[in-house]
């Protein structure tokens, strides 16, 4: 499964994902990408819903548009969470997705945060800042996001978690037609030049990877 957290299907993000799922296709498995912007939901409403003693669920019990996909996510064999990165986050999208897929796999009385079933788990971003940055930003935003879905996936604690980056993205088609600095065009193009298609292997190998990873 993999959810795309990002609002433009044919733009880096959306690239990106293309090339993952092709490595996921070329190692002999399938995808399903789901696109959260083409869904109507909302975050975690905290109804407690899914903690009813006796009754405890391990997916959310909200019912709206994201239910398929949650439910979805629990029964498949590997999961992908791809987002550009906002204000050095992941988009709210993303973020209200991650709440209702997890919240329902926190064990109160045991202090555990455990899925169902075990797979792996993969990230993708992409982002206008460097490689420096883009490590700066998962160390500051996305690693406990990372480490909390790795850990309730594999049932492991503290493994590194595979995660692919784009950097210094372009961010439109034509920079001459929107309000950027001077010579961002040309240092756009230049970066996109050397490091696009090695950014879209690595999204193909890892996809590679993942499906020869077994749980
Ligand atoms: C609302 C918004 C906030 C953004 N914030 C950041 C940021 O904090 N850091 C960054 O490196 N890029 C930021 N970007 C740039 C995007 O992350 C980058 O262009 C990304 O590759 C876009 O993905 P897409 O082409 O799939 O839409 C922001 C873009 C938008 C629209």
């Amino acid at each position: 499964m993999i959810i795309d957290g990002g609002p433009r299907i044919y733009m880096n993000t959306g690239a990106m994902i293309a090339a993952f799922a092709e490595g996921v296709r070329e190692g002999g498995g399938e995808t399903k990408i789901v696109r959260l912007y083409d869904i109507d939901y909302k975050g975690c409403r905290s109804c407690m819903a899914c903690h009813i003693k006796g009754k405890c669920s391990a997916s959310c019990l909200y019912v709206d548009g994201l239910t398929e996909t949650l439910k979805e996510c629990v029964e498949a064999d590997g999961l992908v969470l791809a987002t550009p990165i906002y204000y050095g986050e992941m988009t709210g999208m993303m973020r209200a997705f991650w709440e209702r897929l997890t919240f329902p796999w926190l064990d109160y009385s045991k202090g555990v945060l455990m899925a169902p079933k075990r797979m792996p788990v993969s990230f993708i971003y992409t982002m206008n800042g460097s490689p420096a940055n883009g490590e700066k930003i998962r160390r500051s935003s996305m690693r406990s996001v990372e480490m909390m879905t790795d850990m309730a996936l594999s049932h492991e604690l503290g493994r590194e978690v595979e995660a692919v980056m784009a950097n210094n993205t372009c961010q439109v088609n034509d920079y001459s037609l929107y309000n950027f600095a001077d010579g961002t065009a040309e240092s756009k193009q230049q970066w996109h030049n050397t490091h696009w298609e090695d950014d879209l292997r690595k999204a193909r190998e890892a996809g590679k990877r993942m499906i020869k990873t077994e749980f």
